[in-house]
């Protein structure tokens, strides 16, 4: 990987995984052995807050850095973290309005929009759609997925992951399910692959994921 790769994680709705999803790639990028920085975007510092769990000996395996201000400060600020990184995973508010959430889709690379498979969050998903189709438009290498998260085995979400593949934005075939390992790691300030073979599945998960975002950043270069 030559440049640093952004990859922003971004989506209307709170509470779809943004942070949970940004944290647990962040850290399977590192076990990969890329550097990592995650950039903290959103006032509710949850990434932030999130590393600052980890006990001493075993520091989350990525830098957090929170950034804020002017989207001439956020660019600044995203640009000198990259600078020191290979990959740069970008946690959002919750909010497609919020001028961090258009920064952020601005200079990434790669948007990943983590969707919940419920109706409501199929609705919020539309408008992240036309806003991403928008800036593809203007800015054509900017690559972007939608992202099954918290998926259960239930006819509901297989309905809604069905209409998912009617978007325009590619569906990645390396959804999360919802499990308590992902909300875990959080507590403990670490990621799946921290807790042992009772997260295997978990961590199976997260490493397809991984996969899956080096291929399009491979086809990116
Ligand atoms: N795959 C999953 N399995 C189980 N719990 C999950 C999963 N993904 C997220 N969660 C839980 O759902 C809640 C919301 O997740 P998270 O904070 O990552 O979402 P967010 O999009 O960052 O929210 P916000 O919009 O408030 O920033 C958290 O309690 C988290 O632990
Ligand atoms: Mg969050």
């Amino acid at each position: 990987m030559s440049a640093p790769m952004l990859i922003a994680l971004i989506s209307q709705k709170g509470g779809a995984g943004k942070t949970t999803v940004a944290m647990q790639l962040a850290a399977g990028l590192a076990l990969e052995g890329y550097r990592v920085a995650v950039a903290d975007l959103d006032a509710q510092e949850s990434a932030a807050r999130w590393a600052a769990s980890a006990p001493g000996q075993t520091p989350f395996p990525a830098e957090v850095k929170t950034l804020r201000g002017s989207p001439a400060e956020l660019a600044k600020g995203l640009r000198k973290l990259a600078n020191r990184v290979d990959i740069v995973v970008i946690d959002c508010p919750p909010s497609i309005e919020h001028p961090h959430t258009t920064g952020a889709l601005e200079l990434c690379d790669l948007a990943l929009v983590p969707v919940v498979p419920s109706p409501t969050d199929l609705w919020s998903t539309r408008a992240i759609e036309r806003l991403i189709l928008e800036r593809q438009r203007q800015r054509p290498k900017l690559r972007a997925a939608l992202l099954p998260n918290r998926v259960m085995r239930t006819a509901l979400a297989g309905d809604v992951l069905e209409v998912l593949q009617e978007f325009s934005l590619p569906v990645l075939q390396t959804p999360l399910s919802q499990r308590s390992a992902y909300a875990l790691s959080a507590v403990r300030g670490g990621s799946v692959f921290g807790l042992g073979r009772a997260a295997a599945a978990a961590q199976e998960e997260v490493q397809a994921l991984v996969t899956a975002v080096l291929g399009l950043a491979e086809r990116t270069a």
